[in-house]
């Protein structure tokens, strides 16, 4: 093209060159600004044609178009290269692989008293007792007194109670379950098959087999011609299916004011099988719960007809169960707080 002005050319190259250079869409706007916008250098040379001779005025005007048209798609394609680039780019960096295994997640757990409680009353559940919960802020009247623990009676001491306000209001913070044995016969007619989990508190110094707050599950069942016999029959089912179906067991007097025999129920260790351990404390029995049969007073108490209704009760500490079913030495790990521990038992578990 012989007839094209040197400045168009130079301007077509000086165009090319500076639009390969721009590397982001921002730089291609500026480019056009200064190229093919209102100021730009390709809008000056159109303006150029009307001032030159009548036989190079077309000759230019078709090189100027031509310019104009070349550098607009030359744009175009710069444009559409620089946003596949930039979005190949975000691609790569938001690229997920859904085949990597994912983060493990922490799952909880139970703690091993929830644990153990459910499961004494899975056992008392299939024989027929209900799960009741009641209030462990109590009032004395029955937390003692109709259970036959009445205000001057040794037996109170044993129970050292933390008064709600003080001594004199009767309320309390409940030192075992035995208040809600009064509770439901207050609400119900025999026949009564209850087992009740929860807190009791009692006023004493902390050590390896005492808390001030600890756990109960205390059980009762009223009816027509409830004997010893049942009481027996119902305790050795539970020991067997807690600690193993091959248990012996033993039951002996004790007194507990609210039970009329009241006795003391043990197995044979389950570690040495009797025959003497540090567990068992070379005794070869250990005792896992109180128990009797349910006073006439009490059943009296509550407006039972004693001539019709007979009935045993039982209550035992759900820590000390574990504390003897894992060979456990101290009562205050189950209430650290230190999740190794607690993992630890949960892993363990039997
Ligand atoms: N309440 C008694 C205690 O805390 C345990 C107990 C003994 C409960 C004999 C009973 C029972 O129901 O019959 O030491």
């Amino acid at each position: 093209m012989a007839e094209t002005p040197p400045t168009i050319a130079e301007l077509r190259d000086a165009a090319i060159t500076r639009l390969r250079a721009a590397h982001d869409l921002p730089s291609t706007r500026e480019w056009y600004r200064e190229f093919l916008g209102d100021q730009g250098s390709v809008s000056a040379l159109f303006r150029e044609i009307g001032a030159l001779p009548g036989d190079r005025r077309r000759a230019f005007g078709i090189a100027v178009n031509a310019l104009k048209a070349e550098l607009a798609s030359a744009l175009a394609e710069r444009q559409s290269h620089l946003e596949t680039c930039a979005l190949d780019a975000r691609i790569q960096a938001e690229q997920i692989d859904v085949t990597l295994p994912g983060r493990p997640v922490n799952r909880g757990f139970l703690h091993p008293t929830t644990r153990i409680i459910r499961e004494i009353c899975e056992i008392f559940g299939k024989m027929g007792f209900q799960t009741v919960e009641g209030p462990e802020v109590e009032y004395a009247k029955y937390n003692f007194d109709m259970l036959n623990i009445p205000a001057d009676h040794p037996a109170r001491d044993v129970w050292d109670t933390f008064h709600v306000v003080s001594e004199e209001d009767n309320i309390v913070l409940r030192t075992h379950t035995s208040p809600m044995q009064v509770r439901t016969m207050l609400q119900q007619q025999p026949p009564v098959r209850v087992v009740v989990p929860g807190r009791c508190y009692r006023f004493e110094a902390t050590d390896a087999t005492h808390l001030a707050m600890f756990y109960q599950v205390e059980g009762l069942a009223v009816g027509e011609g409830i004997t010893l016999a049942d009481l027996k029959g119902t305790l050795t089912e539970f020991a067997r299916q807690m600690f193993g179906a091959e248990r012996k067991t033993r039951f002996r007097c004790d007194f507990f004011p609210f039970v009329e025999p009241g006795v003391d129920f043990a197995i044979d260790c389950p570690q040495c099988g009797g025959k003497g351990c540090r567990l068992c404390k070379q005794t070869g029995w250990i005792e896992l719960l109180g128990a009797g049969m349910v006073h006439p007073h009490v059943l009296e108490m509550v407006g039972y007809d004693t001539t019709k209704y007979t009935g045993f009760a039982f209550g035992m500490g759900p820590e000390r169960l574990m504390l003897l079913k894992y060979g456990l030495d101290d009562i205050r790990d189950f209430y650290k707080n230190d999740t190794r521990w607690l993992r630890q038992m949960d892993q363990a578990w039997l």
